[in-house]
Formats: structure tokens, C-alpha cells, sequence
């Protein structure tokens, strides 16, 4: 991994923070865009090949912002991880205990971070993805994004989040002609603060095999 300069939205936290930590233990390089203060801090533990800039993925100039500063500090990014992401919304699109649908605004501020904030650093990443030397397979730069099994529904009612990720888990197939590869990433319920701050987990149903949670870098660190 030492040629990797990546960027890694949501590395303050989670997967993203377990990410940046496999990549730096491993001699790369990587970012850590978030909007949380808090991975200033995260970067400073890492030491010297990581940083931190504020950021929120849902404002283009945040991004871009975000990507110039690892391009300045690394002298180049390539490998760009989609990691941000929120979760919230309710069962179903009409709450049946207390006679009234669910709320219009909630829907778009999930849509808001995890599909349009990832579509947003997909779009704003490949300026500096293509221009990197391809390597001997002709690769110039890898894009993981985080979407979810719940996209496909199984044992989860959440139509708000598994909406925002089935999204996600189509957003990125057109970039294989200028050598970069895109990756979506499905995860079942992983040990993270998400997990932890939801409290309608049914990691039986949901997480089919092993049943209970993942442990972090199965895709490392709960944070
Ligand atoms: N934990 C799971 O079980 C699980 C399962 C499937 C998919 N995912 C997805 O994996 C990703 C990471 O989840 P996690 O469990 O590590 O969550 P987490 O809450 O630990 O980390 C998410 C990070 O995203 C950051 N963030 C939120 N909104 C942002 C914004 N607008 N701009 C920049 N940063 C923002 C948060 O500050 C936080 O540091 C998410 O996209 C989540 O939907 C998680």
C-alpha cells in the first residue's frame, strides 16, 4: 500500500477510521475528510502519512476543498473511500401506531449525505484520479464506496436508509475506460457508532451468517 494517497469521507469514525488505520499501518498515505472536528485528533494518532480537513460531503466546495488539500500535502490521491454516511429514517413510509406518514424532510437528509454526498465526491474525485501514471494493468486510481446489504431489504424495514444506499450501490460504473476502477462495498450490521446509537438492531435476520455483528475491518476498530 505505500503508493496509496488516499481520501477517506467519514475517516473520523467507523469503517472509514478502520480504513485509514489499515492503510497507514501498511505504509500508505491517507486524508481524513469528515465533517467531525473530532478527526483532527484521529489523523494526529496516526501520525505524519495521515491528516484531517473539516469537511462535508454534501457541499461541492467542501469537496473540492477536501481533495485539493491531500493533492497539495500527498502529491497526489488515488484512492478516493466513500465512507460518510447517516443513518435515521423510520419503518416503512407511514407509521400505523400513530396515523400519519412519515416525514418528507428525514428522507431527504438521508438522501442528502449517503447518495447525494457520494455521488457529489465521486464527481468531484475523477479530475484527480485520471490524471494519475497508470500502473501495469493501466489502473490510475480505485473509488470504494459504502453502500449497504440493506439495499436489498433483507429482514430490514427501513425503506429511508436502504433507499439512500441502493443508490449508492448503482452509483458507479462509468468510469472503467479511464482506468478507474470503482468498488461498492455491501456490509451486513458492523460494530461501529451507528450500530451502537441504533436501537431496532435485528442482527439475526439481518446479518445472515456469522449472526452478530461484524467486527470492524472483517472490513478492524470499533471506534
Ligand atoms: N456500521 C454498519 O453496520 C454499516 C453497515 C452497512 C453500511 N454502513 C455504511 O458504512 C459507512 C460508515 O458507517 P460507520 O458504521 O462507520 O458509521 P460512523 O457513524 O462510525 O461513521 C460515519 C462518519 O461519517 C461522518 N459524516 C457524517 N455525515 C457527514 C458529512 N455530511 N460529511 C462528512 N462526513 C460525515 C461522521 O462524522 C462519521 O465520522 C456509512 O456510509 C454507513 O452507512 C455501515
Amino acid at each position: 500500500m505505500k503508493d496509496i494517497v488516499a481520501l477517506v469521507t467519514g475517516g473520523a469514525s467507523g469503517i472509514g477510521k478502520s480504513i485509514v488505520e489499515m492503510i497507514i499501518t501498511n505504509g500508505g498515505k491517507a486524508v481524513i475528510a469528515d465533517i467531525d472536528p473530532q478527526g483532527k485528533y484521529v489523523a494526529i494518532n496516526f501520525g505524519e502519512n495521515a491528516a484531517f480537513i473539516n469537511t462535508n460531503v454534501i457541499y461541492e466546495k467542501s469537496v473540492d476543498n477536501a481533495l485539493n488539500f491531500a493533492n497539495e500535502k500527498f502529491g497526489k490521491v488515488n484512492v478516493v473511500i466513500n465512507s460518510a454516511g447517516i443513518h435515521g429514517g423510520e419503518e416503512g413510509g407511514y407509521d400505523l401506531n400513530n396515523d400519519k406518514p412519515h416525514s418528507l424532510e428525514e428522507y431527504k437528509k438521508i438522501f442528502e449525505v449517503n447518495t447525494f454526498g457520494t455521488f457529489n465526491v465521486i464527481t468531484r474525485s475523477i479530475r484527480f484520479l485520471k490524471k494519475n501514471q497508470p500502473n501495469e494493468d493501466g489502473q490510475r486510481g480505485v473509488l470504494i464506496n459504502l453502500g449497504s446489504v440493506a439495499a436489498y431489504g433483507i429482514g430490514y424495514r427501513n425503506i429511508t436508509y436502504s433507499s439512500s444506499k441502493a443508490a449508492v450501490n448503482d452509483n458507479s460504473r462509468a468510469f472503467a475506460n479511464k482506468g478507474i476502477r470503482v468498488v461498492n462495498i455491501l456490509p451486513g450490521y458492523i460494530h461501529t457508532p451507528i450500530t451502537d446509537t441504533n436501537k431496532k438492531l435485528n442482527v439475526d435476520k439481518f446479518n445472515l451468517f456469522p449472526k452478530r455483528l461484524g467486527v470492524n475491518l472483517q472490513i478492524n476498530v470499533a471506534s
